[in-house]
């Protein structure tokens, strides 16, 4: 008897392992991503301004790891064709990067347009062209010009104006060379970690208020810039345009406790929904949940009006339906574990309104305390992406995994080849529709207040020297075989010493 559980049980090993699949769909397109922040330097040459990062990393240096900035950083502003180069090297399909708005337009405003920052995202654009890269462009990654800050930030309404503004010169300037648009880069980590906490740049910390006065204002600007691409610029450039929404994904400690399941749905909604219901729902608004908890909590509080103002009908409509793709970053997963205060939640906050205890003891780790290897988790984000948004056609805007900088980084390979293998899993068994595939990142590049300390690039770069010289890691031969067969390599080469075949 036990011979024969042994048996079956080694077929079904053997089954599961063969049904494994590994070719992408024809029509898949792999890329890597950047931010102008991350990787140009170059913070104060030809007539660019002050960016909140610059202002950060320069009034508070010791908010850095290890005490870096973005000064120079990777001196792409200098030496971009060598990121072009990598990226033909790679045989990328396209490439993602930022525009930096305030080397654009250094008052942040529209009274003043810098020749210079025209001419650096042109002279990128037709390199790019000449080796038949894509490119698929950021607005916004965090960069905000420290004018805009001073007058409030997200935080204020006129922002609105100002966004749409600055995405009306970059339409006009570069529209022809560019056919994919992302309106706003990880709009939870704006609102939350630079209004709502001090864990990005502005660093408020107006934690249950600042950050919801951001998403109002965020909404709103990206829903104005969509129209006004959709209407004027659409019709003779031909282009898409999205949002680019990060998730943690949630999921029960115990799938059979029924609530850790209705927790874990809350906390979904809080994350990701609250940026991805009032665009992709056909309802709009932010997720019932999230209006029903923060006005209970508000209540509690004494106030008068819930800390999270709803949008009225007009603004309901005008946001819905917004985005052409629906674009994801995704690095990990939680695990809820019960009701209550997460023992790190201020108050008032986005976190004590969500209500639930989290855990990340989940998965491998990485070199970043907040990622954790859960590959599962991101396709049981992806199925319910599908079920919760209409079936939305998708793009995997960023995904990737940190270490310390070694040119042997398995960990990085292990981690791609499992989160692809699960992405193929769920367009195959589910009928999920992604339609193409970003890396995080083309090189180690400036992570924000980790420094340089967390890396997370297919080239290693030596930031102790002026020329910041590059170095492929193995990763960077792995996606390179990928990208030219369409198929997860399954070289005994990319995987630990330990885990070859003997
Ligand atoms: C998300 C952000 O968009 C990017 O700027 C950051 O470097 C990566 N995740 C890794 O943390």
């Amino acid at each position: 008897m036990a011979s024969s559980i042994t048996i079956l049980a080694a077929i079904l090993v053997l089954s599961h392992t063969c049904q494994a699949y590994t070719k992408f769909p024809d029509g898949f397109t792999f890329g890597v991503a950047t931010a102008a922040h991350q990787i140009e330097g170059a913070w104060d040459v030809n007539g660019k301004s002050e960016n909140v990062w610059d202002h950060l990393t320069h009034t508070k240096p010791w908010m850095v790891a290890d005490f870096t900035n973005g000064d120079i950083a990777c001196d792409s502003y200098n030496r971009y064709q060598e990121d072009v180069d990598e990226l033909d090297y790679l045989g990328v399909d396209f490439y993602r990067f930022s525009l930096s708005w305030s080397r654009i337009l250094p008052t942040g405003r529209i009274d003043q347009i810098n020749p210079d920052g025209i001419r650096y995202y042109n002279d990128l654009l037709d390199a790019l062209a000449a080796k038949n890269i894509e490119p698929l462009v950021t607005l916004f990654h965090w960069d905000l010009p420290q004018s805009l800050q001073d007058l409030g930030g997200w935080a204020n309404p006129k922002m609105v104006d100002y966004f749409r503004g600055y995405a009306d010169v970059c339409f006009r300037e570069f529209g022809d060379k560019i056919k994919s648009w992302i309106t706003f880069n990880e709009p939870y980590e704006i609102c939350e970690d630079a209004y709502g906490d001090e864990k990005k740049a502005p660093a408020i910390d107006s934690h249950g208020v600042g950050n919801y006065l951001c998403s109002d204002t965020l909404l709103k600007a990206h829903a104005e810039a969509y129209h006004l691409y959709d209407e004027t610029y659409r019709p003779t450039q031909n282009g898409k345009i999205m949002i680019s929404i990060n998730s943690i994904w949630y999921e029960p400690k115990d799938p059979e406790n029924a609530q850790q399941v209705t927790l874990a749905e809350t906390a979904n909604q809080f994350k990701f929904g609250w940026f991805a219901h009032p665009i992709f729902t056909d309802k709009g608004g932010y997720p019932e949940v999230m209006v029903a908890n923060v006005a209970a909590q508000s209540e509690g509080e004494g106030l008068a009006r819930s800390r999270l103002e709803q949008f009225d009908d007009y603004w309901i409509e005008r946001i819905k339906g917004t985005s052409d793709f629906l674009g994801i970053n995704h690095y990990t997963t939680f695990l809820v574990t019960g009701p209550g205060v997460d023992p790190t939640a201020k108050s008032p906050s986005w976190l004590k309104d969500i209500g639930a205890v989290t855990t990340m003891e989940v998965g491998g780790d990485s070199a970043s305390e907040w990622l954790r290897v859960v590959p599962s988790g991101f396709a049981n984000l992806l199925r319910w992406c599908k079920k919760s948004y209409n079936d939305p056609l998708i793009y995997i805007t960023e995904n990737g995994f940190s270490d310390r900088g070694t040119l042997e980084d398995y960990g990085r390979i292990s981690y791609y080849n499992d989160y692809l293998s699960a992405i193929l899993d769920v367009i195959n068994d589910d009928d999920v529709k992604v339609l193409g595939y970003t890396a995080w990142t083309l090189m180690d590049n400036f992570e924000w207040r980790a420094g340089f300390s967390e890396r997370f690039g297919f080239y290693y770069v030596n930031i102790t020297d002026p020329a910041r010289p590059r170095t492929p890691k193995l990763s960077a031969e792995y996606y390179k075989q990928l990208i030219a067969n369409r198929e997860l390599p399954q070289d005994d080469k990319f995987k630990a010493p330990s885990a070859r075949r003997q």
